[in-house]
């Protein structure tokens, strides 16, 4: 790979920017400094840029608290999506949304550029679990609870055996390990009820950083890229 695209993902930083850091001297790669901005590095091979080791990073992994009023796509005419959250220099890294959430659903959405990670956390074999926080419009007796934990119909579909905390009379955490469409909603549909506010809180054993505000993203750390089964 050429060595400005090298320095450009392993910074977070534009081609030109990292062309002009090359031309300046300031990026080592294996101990000796190259001005050859197309020079042609390895993604193992040692980088320094400005005295300090930058890793290649291949793919980008985003936990973002998405906010009601985005729609989880990549581009729309008429929408805003979650993409026009990040600031214009990730546009090159062509993020998407593994998974979806509905434009007035918060929380937790990871954007990736791994589409074999996406494929594999959205796969419904592999049964990958999603916690969400759901205030309802009406109280939730026990029947409905046992009700939904077996299984309801949402349509032609029976949900997978799911899991309710209570947390008040309108108030729940719902796991559940499949994402078909507006399938919490329509579960809740399915006991006569219905949901008024809903957020994602976890997906893939990742709860949601607390410190993120809605609109608000972090890279995933090393560790819990691991945990969704991801490489950097
Ligand atoms: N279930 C829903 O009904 N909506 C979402 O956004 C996510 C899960």
């Amino acid at each position: 790979m050429r060595l400005d695209k090298f320095v450009s993902d392993a910074m977070g930083i534009t081609r030109k920017d990292s062309k002009n850091l090359i031309k300046k001297g300031l990026v080592e790669v294996n101990g000796e400094i190259i001005k050859d901005a197309g020079f042609n590095a390895n993604e193992t091979d040692e980088l320094v840029v400005e005295g300090k080791r930058a890793e290649y990073k291949k793919f980008i992994y985003l936990m973002m608290n998405k906010p009601q009023g985005y729609i989880s796509a990549t581009d729309d005419h008429r929408q805003k999506t979650v993409l026009d959250l990040l600031p214009e220099n990730f546009s090159r890294y062509d993020l998407f949304p593994a998974g979806r959430l509905d434009i007035d659903t918060e929380g937790f959405l990871l954007l990736t550029n791994d589409g074999q990670t996406a494929h594999n956390l959205l796969s419904p074999s592999k049964k990958v679990g999603k916690e969400y926080f759901a205030r309802l419009e009406k109280p939730l007796s026990e029947n409905d609870i046992a009700t939904i934990e077996e299984g309801v119909d949402i349509g032609g579909y029976v949900t997978k055996p799911a899991k309710i905390v209570q947390e008040s009379d309108r108030e729940c955490v719902i796991t559940i390990v499949e994402g078909k469409f507006h399938q919490v909603k329509k579960m809740f549909e399915a006991v006569g009820n219905k949901v008024v506010y809903l957020k994602r809180i976890s997906f893939a054993s990742l709860p949601l950083d607390p410190s993120l505000s809605l609109g608000e993203y972090r890279h995933l750390t090393e560790d819990e890229v691991k945990i969704i089964g991801g490489s950097y």
